[in-house]
């Protein structure tokens, strides 16, 4: 009589009564814009330098995006990329979500205007804000119509036009942050534990270290919030650094010990790519090796909600993740807010 193989992981998800349903990643795609931005581009905009950008953030360049390119556009180019790869028609998808913090107006929902580019006349569409963790935060959410049966087919969107929430003359900012987008399919497929678990926290104690004050209700635009330069994103640097490192250590260790996984065992990280100190300063306190950290940063910057999945993307596109190697995503961002997710690819 053969004995069934021991676990190499325990699933958190098994003890739930969903009767062995998973949710696993089928594609994953990513766009970004043609226009590159460089750190000497930007020395003849601000009083900046490529060897300052280099050595505080690891960043060489960003992509940004045409004047007529809306973070709508961005994203459905991503999503048909994941839905090719994942061999999805976009009658099948049920639900989409975009993760955004510059949808292409306050309403309708850039979601609704992803799925009329893509036709995708049968999904529900929403978006979901949670800055630069918005990517995990909409797996999660993903996740559950999945495993409850609710849906077969969901596509998740991460998309950002940062250019156009930008104050190119803050040296403190623009330096950091780029246009992009990643998509991923999300369907149950049988033999695979796909996401095992997914951590997510926040802390609006915290909101004021990273927001955009100008444009929301609490003041609407006008003539005197333009020039207040209230329609830009404002930073406190140091502070949110220091967040930044300590909520993804904590995030990222919680959710492999959910699943009783060693670091060692976690065969490609994939954190936010905001800051390449930040990085490894993570990866330094989860005890990870340089090699398992997957860095892209340098071609980007911080493309908030699109960062992780343009590097999950690239790493599987590069060989990098291979089905069924473990996985983890940990992001940071404004809110505050993070999260970690283990996955088996
Ligand atoms: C923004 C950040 C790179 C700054 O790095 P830092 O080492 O903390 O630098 P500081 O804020 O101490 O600034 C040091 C000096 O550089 C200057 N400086 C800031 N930006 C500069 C730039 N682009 N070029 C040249 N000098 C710059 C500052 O004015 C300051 O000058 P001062 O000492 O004369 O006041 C860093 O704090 C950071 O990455 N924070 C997290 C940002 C982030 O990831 N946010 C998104 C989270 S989702």
């Amino acid at each position: 009589m053969s004995s069934s193989p021991t676990p190499k992981f325990k699933n958190p998800r098994a003890e739930h009564d969903f009767i062995g349903r998973t949710c696993s990643i089928t594609g994953v795609g990513s766009y970004v814009p043609v226009k590159i931005l460089t750190n000497f581009d930007l020395e003849k905009k601000v009083d900046t330098s490529d060897e300052w950008i280099t050595s505080r953030t690891g960043i060489k360049e960003r992509h940004i995006a045409a004047e007529n390119e809306f973070t709508s556009d961005l994203g459905a180019e991503a999503a048909l990329r994941a839905m090719k790869k994942a061999g999805v028609t976009a009658d099948q998808i049920d639900l989409i979500i975009v993760a955004t913090i510059t949808p292409d107006m306050p309403f309708p929902s850039t979601a609704c205007l992803v799925q009329r580019k893509i036709g995708a006349k049968r999904a529900a569409a929403f978006d979901l804000e949670a800055a630069c963790s918005g990517f995990i935060y909409a797996l999660e959410i993903a996740q559950q119509f999945i495993m409850s049966r609710t849906y077969d087919t969901v596509l998740v969107v991460g998309a950002e036009k940062l250019s156009s929430i930008i104050d190119w003359n803050d040296r403190n900012t623009c330096v950091l942050f780029g246009d992009g987008a990643g998509a991923a399919v999300l369907q149950s497929r049988p033999g695979s534990h796909g996401l095992l678990t997914a951590v997510m926290g926040a802390d609006g104690e915290n909101a004021d270290l990273l927001f955009m004050p100008g444009g929301g209700s609490r003041c609407p635009a006008s003539v005197e919030s333009v020039n207040s330069r209230l329609h830009y994103l404002r930073m406190e640097g140091k502070e949110t650094f220091k967040c930044a490192v300590q909520a993804m250590q904590t995030a990222a260790e919680e959710a492999l010990q959910r699943c009783e996984i060693d670091i060692t065992k976690i065969k490609c990280i994939i954190p936010h790519q905001a800051n390449r100190r930040i990085i490894d300063a993570v990866g330094e306190r989860l005890g990870a090796k340089t090699e398992q950290l997957f860095i892209n940063l340098d071609k980007y910057g911080n493309t908030s909600a699109a960062s992780v999945a343009i590097a999950l993307d690239e790493a599987v596109e590069s060989g990098r993740i291979q089905r069924g190697d473990l996985i983890l995503l940990v992001v940071f961002g404004a809110g505050l807010t993070w999260g970690a997710a283990v996955i088996e690819w």
